[in-house]
């Protein structure tokens, strides 16, 4: 729904051997969309003018009254629609991982994709898109046309709760990546969000953290990842966010919602509220377009109030009408009234749970594999699995974003807590067991089990196998975030030990983000498993089984330890309380987040910046085969480069190209990647065109690119850099 930006970036080209599952849909020009609203609201009258602005959550909260319409679908949201114009209601369901379970209201299982994360891993857009499409058809199934999707905020803190939900640290790897899921998703003629808008970095006091940031280096991070999202996924609403920026409430800034998205960009489609963050009325004028959930706002402001101010203020009808021309415009533009969505309908979750394994395993990530300890022969004949609740499936985590699959988790530990969420919130583990994956592979081993809640139970069992395999878990929340990057419950003193009484010790995480790994040296191999869905265990057993050769890429810094963040402490962590909906507001105008500290040197730009080595860089993944990169070639933006399989087996690689440095001086950016399958011994030339803002400063309200030497480098990871190819370019700016 903006401009787009005339360039190509690095899509990859990788045919995924997933089935089809939806074509893309035929694109409704803009133009005619926009068109065709503005007749609409014409036609409009003034009661009719304030029924797409406001909805409720049409679900039965304790203590908030609501009318809830027959034709409502429990979940997150329900907006009327006006049946005399034939504009359908909109019913809203969460999220980028699949149709949410709403509290425990839906009983009726979706597929649960791994976590956002763990979809980044795989640097594979088509499999983004494919997961998109999957989860916008079963929403579809379940009669709902919006989906809550496209969470894309940088992790610029790794212990944010939400980390799970979210993409990357890089802007580019992000914006490609949401773009292709939204694709995916509006596939089905429904509408995406991309969320939350912008800067919405932590959970701790996540309704009144004010962000402190340059405009430059919002443009040149957070903000540029919603662009390019943006511009690829042309998603038909934004999703404003909690925080506060620059000491105005998100949903309520002039500077983000009118002159960067609507101006700067030209977004033609409408911002919704997150839930329960809107302010005031003012927030119309500040360019809010729908009020969300609204018994959760101190009032319904988008209804009778602002029909009020509609007829009595030139600038709140104007206003009104362009909120309506905005929504009818994502409504025609995905074609969601022309296909309109009906309860009904059989979801094939055998084929759509094969969409799920693949993208588990495209994601995980192999981290450490000393003297070839994996793959795993299939001939052991002793393994001892411990911990992680493995015997019952894989972890996910928790809040709006939660998936059941069908029959509900396979383990569900209750967490204490106070406010309103807390009873619905608790540790649940898809029904997908690692342990009965690992005997399925290992057909002739003697395959035992402990929990792991004994340490010198686990290493008795450890010493009498082969090979000792422990699954440690992270369990992260909306709502929460973590106080550091330890693994809780002592299962960091459990892995030391069990590493100590069996070298053959491998651990796989299955965490929200990055943890810290004390025991790491006494290991003898890692994998990153994330939150990896509803065939998390059948993906984690390949890996380690070596079906399937691994492939995924860090999509975040690993720190070593908290001290290396730019933020050491986690601000408000000391004085907020936690409460699972980001903390009880005493103290709320007290809390601030300095994002100037870094910048736009998120994540590893900030460990360049600092010279400091991380725990695993960005871009870090082995494989079981390996690569070669070479003859980069620079002509202008355009980048080639060979990538060739050096190893036995077949395996995809992911290229990543990064600026290194610009007139004299050294920077570190990602500016393209592709993932490449190739045979042993083949090889694969790629071609790349750099988007130039990656290579600019946003200064002075536009892109400026100075004269002079640039250089590039290939890198397995952020870290491991090839020698550098400069190329000349000439001074440039532009605005957006
Ligand atoms: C979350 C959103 C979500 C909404 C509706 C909010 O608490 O921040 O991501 O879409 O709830 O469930």
């Amino acid at each position: 729904m903006a401009k787009i930006f005339a360039f190509t970036t690095a899509l990859s080209s990788i045919a995924v051997a997933i089935p089809a599952l939806a074509q893309q849909a035929s694109p409704i020009s803009l133009a005619s969309a926009e068109a065709r609203a503005a007749a609409t609201v014409k036609q409009m009258t003034a009661d009719e003018k304030v029924v797409l602005t406001h909805g409720i959550m049409p679900l039965p909260l304790g203590g908030i009254a609501v009318e809830i319409p027959q034709d409502a679908v429990p979940g997150a949201g329900y907006i009327a629609g006006i049946s005399r114009l034939g504009v359908p209601a909109l019913k809203e369901t969460d999220a980028s991982l699949g149709v949410s379970y709403v509290m425990g209201l839906r009983k009726d299982g979706a597929t649960a994709l791994p976590s956002g994360v763990a979809q980044a891993a795989t640097w594979n857009p088509d499999l983004l898109y494919s997961g998109g499409a999957t989860i916008g058809g079963e929403a579809r199934i379940k009669g709902f046309n919006v989906l809550l999707a496209g969470g894309v905020n940088l992790a610029r803190d790794p212990r944010n709760g939400r980390t799970f939900e979210y993409l990357s640290e890089d802007p580019l790897l992000s914006g490609v990546l949401v773009g292709a899921a939204i694709r995916g998703i509006q596939s089905n003629n429904i509408i995406s969000t991309i969320k939350h808008f912008a800067l919405n970095g932590q959970e701790t006091g996540r309704k009144y953290v004010d962000v402190k940031i340059s405009e430059g280096a919002a443009r040149e991070s957070d903000l540029l990842a919603f662009q390019i999202g943006i511009e690829q996924g042309q998603p038909g609403s934004v999703m404003c966010a909690y925080n506060r920026v620059l000491g105005h409430q998100a949903c309520d800034s002039d500077w983000l919602l009118n002159k960067v998205l609507k101006q700067s960009w030209g977004y033609k489609g409408f911002v919704m509220a997150d839930w329960g963050a809107v302010p005031g009325i003012q927030a119309a004028l500040n360019g809010l377009d729908q009020q969300s959930g609204a018994q959760l706002d101190p009032a319904v402001f988008f209804g009778d109030q602002l029909k009020a101010k509609a007829a009595s203020e030139r600038a709140y009808a104007a206003r009104l009408d362009d909120m309506n021309k905005r929504v009818l415009t994502a409504i025609y533009a995905t074609g969601l009234d022309k296909h309109p969505v009906t309860p009904g309908g059989e979801i094939d979750f055998a084929k759509h749970a094969l969409v799920a394994e693949e993208v588990a395993k495209q994601g995980i990530v192999l981290l450490k594999n000393s003297g070839n300890a994996l793959p795993l022969a299939k001939t052991a004949k002793s393994i001892a699995v411990i911990g992680g609740y493995a015997d019952g499936g894989v972890l996910s985590g928790a809040g709006s974003s939660q998936v059941h699959g069908v029959g509900g988790p396979a383990v569900s530990r209750p967490v204490q807590g106070s406010g309103p969420l807390a009873s619905f919130i608790a540790q649940q583990y898809h029904r997908s067991s690692p342990l009965e994956a690992i005997k399925a592979m290992a057909k002739d081993a003697k395959v035992s089990f402990r929990d792991g809640r004994y340490i010198a139970d686990a290493v008795e069992k450890a010493k009498q196998a082969e090979v000792a395999i422990i699954f440690a878990t992270q369990w992260t929340t909306e709502g929460l975030d973590v106080p550091d990057l330890s693994l809780p419950d002592g299962q960091d003193a459990l892995i030391a030990a069990v590493a100590a009484a069996n070298p053959n010790t491998i651990v796989v995480l299955e965490t929200g983000g990055p943890v810290t790994m004390p025991w790491l040296d006494k290991v003898a191999g890692v994998i990153e498993a994330w939150y990896p869905g509803a065939r998390g265990g059948e993906a984690i057993a390949s890996v380690l089984f070596g079906e399937t050769n691994p492939s995924g890429h860090l999509p975040l810094t690993f720190p070593a330890s908290e001290t290396q963040l730019p933020r050491p402490k986690l601000d408000g962590s000391d004085w907020v309380e936690p409460d699972f909906m980001g903390g009880a507001t005493s103290g709320s105008d007290k809390l601030y987040a300095d994002y100037d500290i870094e910048g736009s040197d998120v994540g590893y730009r900030w460990f360049a910046r600092q010279k400091a080595k991380p725990l695993f860089p960005f871009g870090y993944g082995l494989s079981y085969t390996s690569f070669s990169n070479s003859d980069l070639k620079l002509a202008g933006l355009k980048a080639s480069f060979t990538v060739r399989n050096t190893g036995q087996r077949q395996g995809d690689d992911v290229a990543q190209l990064y600026l290194v440095g610009r007139t004299g001086q050294e920077k570190r950016r990602l500016v393209g990647f592709q993932r490449v399958s190739l045979a042993p011994g083949a090889q694969q030339q790629v071609s790349l065109t750099i988007d130039p803002r990656l290579l600019a400063d946003w200064k002075n309200g536009g892109w400026t690119m100075p004269a002079g030497d640039y250089a590039f480098a290939l890198g397995q990871d952020a870290e491991a850099l090839g020698a550098p190819v400069t190329v000349k370019l000439a001074a440039r700016t532009w605005k957006d």
